[in-house]
């Protein structure tokens, strides 16, 4: 078979391809590893309970299940559920905001690709623009969307050391530069891989370096507010004309309907829908069916606050005291766990990389996500880059256990070995 410069990008093991077959592999084949990698929600009782009423209802009214199943509907996604998020958004945000603002995508990843591509790669006069991310690192999913070369951009984060154990990352707006090259700037909030969630502060100065460049501030709320709000601190929803906002109703414990939502101007809204025609024609109607109700009576924000936040703050911080009891010996240190569902650990010194801590991980068993993945953009001369690793925390909490302790075996390994 030969294949095209595309199909050579889109094949070479990129890091979120090794890690889906990770995670397909230990969730469907393997089910005895211990599964601290890829980014599957938790099993919420309370939440599936809610989607499997909704399903009920839907699956009971003929011409609710045809309308989901049996018709394309419009490229930008269901007008009525758009009018209910667009309703909802400015009831409880005052956004300015009408369905003309929103569309529907197959999964927030799917709408990444199309706006970044929309965005950067080669312009109309031959010169190349890239993304920035102002803070690395960042989601691993980003790597491999552009579809030219240099995609990407990013910037180092400035370190705040916290005690013996524990560190968070800050944007470093010293060295936040905007280019004639910069088509936009990209962060997730909270962050996927760290469980940083970037200030009120962060985000206004960003946005205002933004406006002045005149390109848009994109963020990434698959975990953040207003849902499914995996938020553990304070943090303000944020979006105006300039900012493209990109939810999900995956991290709701819905990634299998692959539905996600883009909240933007009407003109970049328009060229998205454009975009989602000739790649998908139209996206979805069941994540839109199974949720519509819960938008229109805004009950979405309030069981993500009342079931999905609880549940993942409660199990970040017996997670994190796992860790503690288990590596005070070790010069390991972690982000501080400020929303998403990961933990971000920082073996400062270690002396092989995380790739290879990765790799003895697995043979014992336990999957985590070797750090090197999340530095899009960044030079590969940074030791930080090669010290840390992500682990989830949403599996079963006994494997989980046994997890942080193998993990700890092998660190502590590894620094006598070194
Ligand atoms: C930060 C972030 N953005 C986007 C996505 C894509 O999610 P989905 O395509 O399921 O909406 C993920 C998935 O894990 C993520 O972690």
């Amino acid at each position: 078979m030969k294949l095209s410069s595309f199909g050579k990008k889109l094949t070479s093991g990129s890091g979120i391809v090794g890690l889906m077959e990770d995670l397909g592999s230990a969730l469907n084949e393997n089910p005895e590893m211990i599964f601290m990698g890829g980014g599957n929600p938790a099993r919420i009782p309370e939440m599936e309970a809610v989607f499997n009423n909704q399903y009920k209802k839907l699956s009971a009214d003929p011409e609710q299940l045809y309308s989901t199943t049996g018709v394309y509907q419009s490229p930008q996604g269901e007008l009525g559920f758009r009018r209910d998020i667009a309703v909802m958004l400015k009831n409880q945000f005052g956004w300015q905001v009408s369905e003309a603002n929103i569309a529907i995508s197959n999964g927030s990843q799917s709408a990444f690709y199309i706006l970044f591509n929309l965005l950067a790669g080669q312009m109309p006069d031959g010169t190349f623009k890239s993304i920035h991310l102002p803070l690395t690192p960042e989601y691993i999913g980003y790597n491999d969307l552009g579809l030219s070369e240099k995609f990407f951009t990013g910037s180092k984060p400035d370190i705040e050391l916290i005690g013996d154990h524990q560190f968070k990352y800050h944007v470093n707006f010293d060295e936040l530069s905007v280019g004639e090259d910069t088509a936009a700037f990209c962060v997730s909030r909270p962050t996927n891989p760290t469980a940083n969630v970037l200030t009120d502060n962060e985000i206004s100065h960003l946005d205002q370096i933004a406006q002045q460049a005149d390109i848009p501030l994109i963020i990434d709320g698959a975990y953040g507010v207003p849902f499914p709000n995996i938020n553990f601190v304070d943090a303000a929803p944020h979006w105006n004309s300039n900012t493209i906002l990109v939810l999900s109703l995956s991290k709701l414990g819905l990634p299998g309907v692959r539905t996600g939502i883009v909240v933007a101007s009407k003109e970049i809204i328009q060229a998205f829908s454009s975009a989602n025609t000739v790649i998908n024609l139209a996206s979805g109607n069941i994540g839109p069916s199974l949720t519509r109700e819960l938008f229109a009576s805004g009950k979405i924000v309030e069981l993500s606050k009342k079931y999905v936040q609880p549940f993942y703050q409660q199990r970040s911080q017996q997670v994190m005291a796992l860790f503690k009891q288990t590596m005070s010996d070790i010069p390991c240190r972690i982000h501080l766990s400020e929303g998403a569902i990961f933990l971000w650990l920082w073996f400062e010194g270690l002396p092989i990389t995380s790739e290879e801590l990765y790799q003895r991980l697995k043979q014992r068993g336990v999957l985590v996500v070797s750090g090197h993945h999340f530095f899009a953009g960044i030079d590969h001369q940074w030791p930080h880059q090669h010290e840390c690793i992500r682990v989830s925390y949403v599996q079963n909490l006994n494997a989980i256990e046994q997890g942080v302790k193998i993990i700890a075996e092998e660190a502590n390994i590894a620094y006598q070995q070194g």
